[in-house]
């Protein structure tokens, strides 16, 4: 690497992929964000990309990363795309991006999408994303009076919960749901009506908060009720959800609850590509925003 554009790349400057044990390092650039990932998240969304995360190094000092996970061949995603505070405006993020891009392409992804931090969705544009719907993170203790929902859910749902998944989000995800089932004390809510699953919910527990996600219901009532009876479940503990307002009800229930919305991300898509096929109405609570 040598030079990007106006602004000069020191040659000692290096991209290499990532490996699960550079998650500490990685976790070192979105912890100056402020962005409440930890070491897990980053070595899942690592395993997650199959060789698809990527880093710029200095000598042996991590300085830009990004990752890009595919689907089913056909979806794309680009995730925590960050630059050191100190090497920013030379190009690093470019680099990045247009790398990510470049391994998507060869496995054939023709739709792609990314949760941008709003102040920077404009950075995408040159690309060829387009704004679609916005990304909320909710995060709170939450008032309810309803009965406790025990956990009901088992390993001989997890099948179920991959179809369902793949139904409203689009696209096969079994890695991400088998890494989350199998999450830091994770606990797994389903509705099911005989062999048919209509809905199920997810958490896991993360460093100082409870993680929702996905919850994913046909029907928004039944929603509502898992997540209030959750809630109840975790009565006095602080739980996080993320939301897209392309679903207002998720919206409204999490409001309902008392969270409060700590960040906004803005979801774009490759429009070249086609549209996502999100199933939005029925998705109330996604992963996070790496992996939508
Ligand atoms: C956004 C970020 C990754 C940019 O990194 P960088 O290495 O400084 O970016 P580059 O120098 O490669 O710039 C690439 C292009 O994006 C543009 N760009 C850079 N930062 C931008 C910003 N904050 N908003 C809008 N555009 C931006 C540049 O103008 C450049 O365009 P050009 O080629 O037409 O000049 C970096 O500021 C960062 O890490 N921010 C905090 C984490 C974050 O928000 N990441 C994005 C998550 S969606």
């Amino acid at each position: 690497m040598t030079t990007n554009g106006t602004h000069p790349i020191a040659s000692e400057l290096k991209i290499r992929t990532l490996e699960a044990d550079d998650a500490n390092r990685a976790l070192e650039l979105s912890r100056a964000e402020g962005w409440l990932q930890n070491a897990r998240d980053w070595e899942n969304l690592i395993r997650w990309s199959e060789g698809g995360a990527y880093g710029i190094e200095d000598g042996n000092t991590l300085v830009a990363v990004g990752v890009c996970c595919s689907w089913g061949n056909t979806r794309g995603r680009l995730a925590n795309i960050i630059t050191h505070r100190d090497y920013r405006h030379r190009g690093l993020a470019k680099v990045i991006i247009q790398t990510l891009m470049r391994t998507l392409q060869k496995r054939g992804v023709s739709v792609i999408d990314l949760d941008a931090n709003e102040d920077v969705s404009k950075m995408y544009a040159p690309y060829g994303f387009v704004a679609t719907h916005d990304v909320d993170l909710y995060m709170g203790t939450p008032k309810t009076a309803v009965p406790v929902l025990k956990p009901n859910g088992t390993e001989a749902d997890i099948d179920a919960i991959i179809n369902l998944d793949t139904q409203i989000f689009g696209a096969p995800r079994p890695l991400v749901i088998r890494d989350l089932v199998h999450g830091p004390d994770a606990k797994i809510w389903v509705d099911r009506e005989e062999e048919q699953l209509n809905g199920y919910l997810i958490t896991h527990r993360h460093d100082s908060f409870i993680k929702v996600g996905p919850w994913v219901h046909h029907d928004p009532t039944q929603a509502r009720a898992m997540l209030e009876g959750v809630a109840s479940y975790y009565q006095g503990a602080k739980i996080r959800v993320d939301t897209i307002s392309a679903n207002p009800h998720a919206v409204s229930i999490v409001k309902d609850l008392g969270l409060e919305c700590f960040r906004q991300c803005q979801n774009m898509v490759l429009t070249s590509g086609g549209k996502p096929p999100l199933r939005a109405q029925a998705y109330f609570g996604i992963v996070a925003p790496t992996v939508g």
